[in-house]
């Protein structure tokens, strides 16, 4: 099988554009499949950063980039990200972009009622603010603007009014001023000629593409925890996550997937609201924030961190079918003295080898710890196994032991190189 479907196993931020863009010299296409900008995908290349919402992280290499149908698209955004990446020379045209024309739109009143409810929320989930969530509501409640809606006035015109039947009550509820259908239309249609041009049915290019043996690279965004169904619901975002979203969001059939590749952080962090057994309030949560720099790309958030959760990565494994992961981010941990490694957690004197579902019960899980030797020598930058401390191998080892699944490659920097294979998911 020669497709590789990349997907963020804990919650999110584990470096999937790195991964990605170091991966798509392999593919032939890369593909979004789910999510929108509200994913900040960061790539390294010498003293280039690349900084990716929207656009597959397949861009900056030229590969051919599709953004598929479940993806929410805010046509103001995806044109403002392909000004500035072309400012940085990377330039995106018809011939490298394909924009699925059953993509659904993200339009201003959907920011405007993502923000509003954070504002008043007594509490709040902690989104990236960018419409999102009322975007998917707006999907699958059957009255979404569609890329494909744009050329047609008509069904624009038709669609608006049924949108604003909806929305209309919404903002008086929450004292957000009136949205005039003709002003909205006017505004579509100022974007719809660019917008169009990238608009294709992607499911039947994506099909031609495997049919004739080529190569698939999948994106996802966000993190397995943050799956609609399988995170720690409500703290998730709005689409499901999992690798079985690869197909659905792309038009291609369930075994298009291939090779599931899971990107782990060597420890564990979390932007926005919700449970986090393993988080530390210490100082050494806060070493782990300023040496990994976890500040979201998106918000510019400080990330929360905590210790590696091997039980949270394990029921990773199994959501999305996970056959190996690349492991990120070990080097943030050269110098720590002992490691701790969670294996599973203690509420009201049971033990839990999974997360459990109910709300409660993941804010009051007790993380139970394995420890382990750090390693004083520096792996940044390591571009082989064999320059690596006998810790830090026996640290990923452990790693592999209890999530059940190999280590295919390492990540020891943020720049696109510095990356060890020990197998090819292309060849698996
Ligand atoms: P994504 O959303 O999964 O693509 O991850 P982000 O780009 O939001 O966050 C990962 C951050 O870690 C980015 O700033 C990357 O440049 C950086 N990064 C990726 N891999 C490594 C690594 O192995 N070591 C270090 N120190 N940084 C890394
Ligand atoms: P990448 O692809 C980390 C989080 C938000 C919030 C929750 C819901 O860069 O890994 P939303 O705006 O989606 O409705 O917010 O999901 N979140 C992310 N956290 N990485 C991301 O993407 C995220 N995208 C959304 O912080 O907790
Ligand atoms: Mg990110």
């Amino acid at each position: 099988m020669a497709n590789v479907t990349v997907i963020g196993a804990q919650w999110g931020d584990e470096g999937k554009g790195k991964l990605v863009d170091w991966l798509s010299n392999r593919a032939d296409v890369v593909v979004r499949f789910q999510g929108g900008h509200n994913a900040g995908h960061t790539l390294v290349v010498g003293n280039e950063v690349y900084k990716l919402s929207l656009l597959p992280s397949g861009v900056v290499q030229g590969k051919l980039s599709v953004i598929g149908n479940g993806v929410v698209v805010d046509p103001w955004h995806l044109l403002e990200e392909i000004a500035k990446i072309g400012a940085q020379g990377v330039q995106v045209t018809p011939d490298l972009l394909i924009l699925a024309d059953n993509a659904c739109l993200i339009l201003p009143l959907h920011k405007d009622l993502d923000q509003a409810r954070e504002a008043t929320a007594v509490k709040k989930i902690g989104t990236t603010g960018r419409g999102i969530g009322p975007a998917y509501e707006d999907k699958v409640g059957r009255r979404a603007i569609r890329v494909a809606d744009l050329a047609d006035r008509e069904a624009l015109e038709a669609k608006i009014d049924r949108l604003l039947a909806h929305h209309t009550p919404l903002r008086r509820g929450l004292g957000l001023p009136e949205i005039d259908a003709a002003a909205m239309l006017a505004e579509l249609e100022a974007v719809a000629p660019q917008i169009l041009a990238f608009a294709k049915p992607a499911w039947l290019h994506l099909n031609e593409v495997v049919r004739a043996g080529r190569r698939v690279l999948f994106e996802g965004a966000q993190g397995a925890l943050l799956d609609v169904d399988h995170g720690t619901y409500p703290y998730v975002t709005s689409s499901n996550t999992v690798a079985g979203q690869a197909a659905a969001g792309s038009g291609l059939g369930a075994k298009a997937t291939g090779y599931v590749l899971g990107i782990v952080k060597a420890y564990t962090t979390r932007v926005g609201e919700g449970p986090f057994p393993t988080e530390l309030d210490d100082a050494v949560g806060q070493h782990l924030g300023t040496v990994g720099k976890e500040f979201g790309t998106v918000t510019g958030r400080a990330r929360r961190c905590g210790w590696f959760d091997a039980a949270l990565v394990r029921q990773s494994v199994a959501l999305n079918g996970i056959a190996g992961i690349a492991l990120t981010k070990l080097d943030v941990l050269d110098g720590l003295e002992t490691l701790k490694i969670c294996t599973g957690y203690r509420l009201d004197g049971q033990d839990y080898a999974y997360l459990p579902a109910g709300l409660k019960a993941q804010s009051q899980l007790e993380p139970v710890y394995e420890e382990m030797d750090g390693w004083r020598e520096s792996t940044q930058g390591a571009r082989s196994w064999r320059e690596l401390p006998a810790s830090a191998v026996k640290y990923v080892r452990r790693i592999e032991e209890l999530i059940g699944a190999p280590v295919a490659l390492l990540s020891t920097s943020p720049q696109r190189d510095d990356t060890i294979m020990m197998r090819d998911p292309f060849a698996d």
